[in-house]
Parts: structure tokens; C-alpha cells; sequence
């Protein structure tokens, strides 16, 4: 395979964000292409997917039939967050469906240098995810590995959750001490804390809740959208 998915979303990270990519387990699957329509003219520049299989999580969402469907009805670049147990088995199946990235979690393969490097190959961007209680000392290790990380700031398995600040703490420190690294952070962002996250250095805050609860995906794209721009400004500090 060509390695074109996993540089144009590199390259569509590193020239755009951050970035808001719609966490779409909240959607309202009866009218998929509907929702995924609203988003596209919200201006979004990707999906999040997140895939649950019941036992790494205690919920279990959609897999590869759904992951191809997104293919067929969206060009968008589809971010496949993995929350499985034995990743690696599926790593060439979820690409074939459209992956543009894929994240697996430490907590899933705790050794995930050969996973991540076989995503890389398959030319698809790939990441490494840290739950809330996972310290960030587990992580270090295998930042070479990969393209990106992902912060969760919420216990993987459910969307509308709580934003655990000590999680986001593990973003700061890796900011500071990796200031290239990409960083996505995961759960709990809504518009009051949007731009919090983007001063703690996320390149990408995937976010479920926050939109699809609002009746206008648009207007809260665009007031995400401010939020970073505020937490960019606020960053850089007075000049
Ligand atoms: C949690 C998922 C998240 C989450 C985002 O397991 O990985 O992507 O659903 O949804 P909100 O923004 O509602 O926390
Ligand atoms: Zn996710």
C-alpha cells in the first residue's frame, strides 16, 4: 500500500490544527449520511471512530462493516481509535476499511513497538493511547514508534463523560518535554474547556458530546473552533 494516508494526515495536523474531529459514537446511526453530511459542511477535516469490543472496554460499539461504511459515505479521513484487546490481529482489516490512522492502546499491548511500526508500513498514521490511570512514564518508551499520541482524559468506553484534569496534566508534561510530538486529546472536551486542552499542547481534541448534543453541528464546530483559537493565543501569552 502507498504510504499517501498516513502523510496527508500528518501533513493535515501539522498545516491545520488544532483540529476538532467529531467523535461520532454519539451520532444518530439512522441517518448516518445525514449526520456525516452536517459535519462535512461544519468544515470538519476528519472522523473519529472508536471501536469497542466489549472486553478491553465495557461497551461494545461497531467494527469494520461501519469503519467501511464512513469509507463509502464521506472522503473525509477516518481517525480509528481501537479500544480492543489483541489489536494487532485486526491492524490489516481495519486499514482494507479505510483507516487513515489507527490507535491502539498500551493498556491493550504493552509492548507496541512492532504493532505500531507494522501500521506505519501499511501507510497509515499510527498511534499510541494512555488511559487516565496508565502513568506517562509507561508511554516514553515507545514514542518513536509512533506518528501520535492520544491523552484520554475520560476512562474509555462511553462518550459524555467528565474531563479528569490529572489526565490532562500527563498532556502538559509531554508537551514541554516533546514540543514536536502530535498530541490528541480524547473525552470530556466541550466548549467551556476547549481551550485548555489546546494550551496543554493537544493537536487534535476528538469530541463526542459537545457537538452531537447540540442542535447545530455548525455553530458548535465553529465555537469549538474559537475556543482553540483563544487557547492558541492565550498560549503564546502576552507579547
Ligand atoms: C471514549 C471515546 C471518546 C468519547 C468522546 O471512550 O474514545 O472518543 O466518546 O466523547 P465525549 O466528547 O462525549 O467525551
Ligand atoms: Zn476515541
Amino acid at each position: 500500500m502507498d504510504h499517501s494516508r498516513r502523510e496527508a494526515f500528518l501533513e493535515l495536523v501539522r498545516s491545520r490544527g488544532p483540529l476538532v474531529v467529531p467523535s461520532m459514537l454519539m451520532c444518530d446511526f439512522g441517518h448516518l449520511a445525514q449526520e456525516v453530511q452536517r459535519l462535512e459542511q461544519a468544515g470538519v477535516q476528519a472522523l473519529h471512530l472508536d471501536v469497542m469490543d466489549g472486553h478491553f472496554v465495557p461497551n461494545s460499539t461497531y467494527g469494520l462493516l461501519l469503519v467501511e461504511t464512513f469509507q463509502r459515505i464521506s472522503r473525509l479521513p477516518l481517525d480509528v481509535h481501537l479500544m480492543i484487546s489483541n489489536p494487532e490481529q485486526y491492524v490489516e482489516r481495519y486499514i482494507e476499511a479505510g483507516a487513515w490512522t489507527l490507535t491502539v492502546h498500551l493498556e491493550a499491548v504493552p509492548e507496541p513497538g512492532g504493532v505500531l511500526e507494522r501500521i506505519r508500513r501499511l501507510g497509515v498514521a499510527a498511534g499510541l493511547a494512555l488511559n487516565p490511570e496508565t502513568p506517562l512514564e509507561k508511554l516514553i518508551p515507545w514514542l518513536s514508534h509512533c506518528d501520535y499520541v492520544v491523552v484520554m482524559t475520560v476512562s474509555p468506553g462511553y462518550g459524555g463523560q467528565q474531563l479528569q484534569h490529572h489526565a490532562l496534566e500527563k498532556a502538559v508534561r509531554l508537551r514541554q518535554d516533546f514540543p514536536e510530538l502530535l498530541m490528541e486529546v480524547d473525552g470530556g472536551i466541550k466548549h467551556a474547556n476547549a481551550a485548555e486542552v489546546v494550551r496543554a499542547g493537544a493537536n487534535l481534541l476528538a469530541v463526542g458530546s459537545a457537538i452531537f448534543r447540540h442542535h447545530d453541528y455548525g455553530q458548535a464546530v465553529s465555537e469549538l473552533e474559537e475556543q482553540i483559537r483563544q487557547g492558541q493565543t492565550s498560549e503564546k501569552g502576552p507579547c
